[in-house]
């Protein structure tokens, strides 16, 4: 449905975004995922033809979009703040879409009906957008896009200034509809739980450039980048020194078949396991999470390391325990390695 290739776009010398390109299938969720600066909205408004790129181009369904003004495109926009009018009832910001296209009354009337029900705000018609909650202003923005039925529904961090426990709930119901409606969506956001919870494909972005998409999972488990994988998700990580297909993490012998030379490597706390053998270290706090227990240890040396267990069987702080990493993933100069396997033991590492 949406062809993005080699977008960019300038200010001044500054490269907002470098080169990004991505397809979105008829259908699919994407989203745009990276911290703040890093150019998801400029990505996003040139999409919906707020802001024309420097290089690059944008097909929509089939046709080339890059030079059609905002209000050619099949894109509609819900932006961090409604943006509704404060003017209008609900019913005639819903409608603004179609009375623009110059559809009859009638035909406006029953499309907004349709759109507030499908947003669940039947009976909201007639308020004001000042008389709205915030979550329901953002109901309101998002059937304003509905109604204009886009080929390309476009979010800009669109639950950001609400509070945890309705952006969950709002994440849910737009997913369900979404879904239902088949409707071809960007979602830009700087949390990466929402990506995960929302996307069909993740787009991680840094300093403009694209780093990798992929699905939810994937990105997790494997991570391209050394800033993908710092980015999504905790990581333990130490630059160490690879010779002859060995190195050592923190005491702890490691097999990677790479060349001489540093490598950075990182393990995810789950991805700790207590054992009698391993990295010996002292418990420096526990947090209860709820669901499950982060605890933050020492090593003799000095360094820190995270980990997470259940409830049971967490450990008190100052106790000294002894963790082995089952899976490290490798990176040199910023792009992935490999996945280095653990040794082990001690006597097996010495006998290789
Ligand atoms: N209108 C503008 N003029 C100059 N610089 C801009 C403008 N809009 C965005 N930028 C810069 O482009 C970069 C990307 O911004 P933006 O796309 O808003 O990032 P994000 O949405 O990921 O937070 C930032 O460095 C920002 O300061
Ligand atoms: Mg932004």
């Amino acid at each position: 449905m949406l062809k993005v290739q080699n977008l960019t776009k300038l200010f001044e010398k500054n490269r907002a975004v470098s080169g990004a390109t991505f397809d979105v299938a008829r259908g699919e969720l994407i989203c745009l995922l990276g911290p703040s600066g890093c150019g998801k909205s400029t990505l996003l408004r040139m999409i919906a033809g707020l802001a024309l790129p420097d290089a690059g181009r944008i097909d929509i369904d089939g046709k080339d979009v890059t030079e059609a003004q905002a209000n050619r495109r099949p894109t509609a926009m819900v932006f961090q703040s409604h943006a509704l009018w404060n003017h209008m009832t609900v019913a005639q910001n819903v409608a603004f879409g179609l009375r623009v296209q110059g559809l009859p009354k009638p035909e406006i009337a029953e499309k907004v009906a349709a759109a507030l029900t499908l947003v669940g705000l039947d009976g909201f018609a007639r308020r004001r957008p000042a008389e709205l909650s915030g979550g329901q202003a953002q109901r309101v923005a998002l059937a304003r896009c509905l109604v204009v039925e886009p080929k390309v529904l476009l979010m800009d961090e669109p639950f950001s200034a609400l509070d945890a426990h309705l952006r969950a709930n709002l994440r849910e119901e737009l997913k369900a509809l979404q879904r239902r409606l088949r409707l071809t969506t960007i979602f830009v956001t700087h949390d990466q739980e929402e990506a995960m919870e929302l996307a069909d494909r993740i787009v991680v972005m840094h300093a403009g450039r694209i780093e990798q998409i992929g699905r939810p999972g994937d990105l997790y488990l494997e991570p391209q980048t050394l800033t993908v994988a710092r980015f999504i998700g905790q990581m333990n990580e130490a630059t160490v020194t690879l010779k002859a297909g060995r190195a050592d993490w923190l005491g702890q012998p490691v097999a990677l078949p790479a060349p001489d030379g540093p490598v950075t490597l990182l393990c995810r706390p789950e991805d700790l396991q207590r054992d009698r053998a391993g990295i010996d270290v002292r418990v420096t706090r526990v947090i209860d999470l709820g669901p499950m227990i982060r605890v933050t240890v020492a090593t003799d040396e000095g360094a820190a390391l995270t980990w997470v267990c259940g409830r049971e069987g967490q450990p008190q702080t100052g106790a000294p325990l002894t963790l082995r990493p089952s899976r490290l993933l490798a990176y040199r100069d910023g792009q992935r390695l490999g996945t280095a396997a653990p040794v082990a033991n001690r006597i097996m590492a010495e006998r290789v």
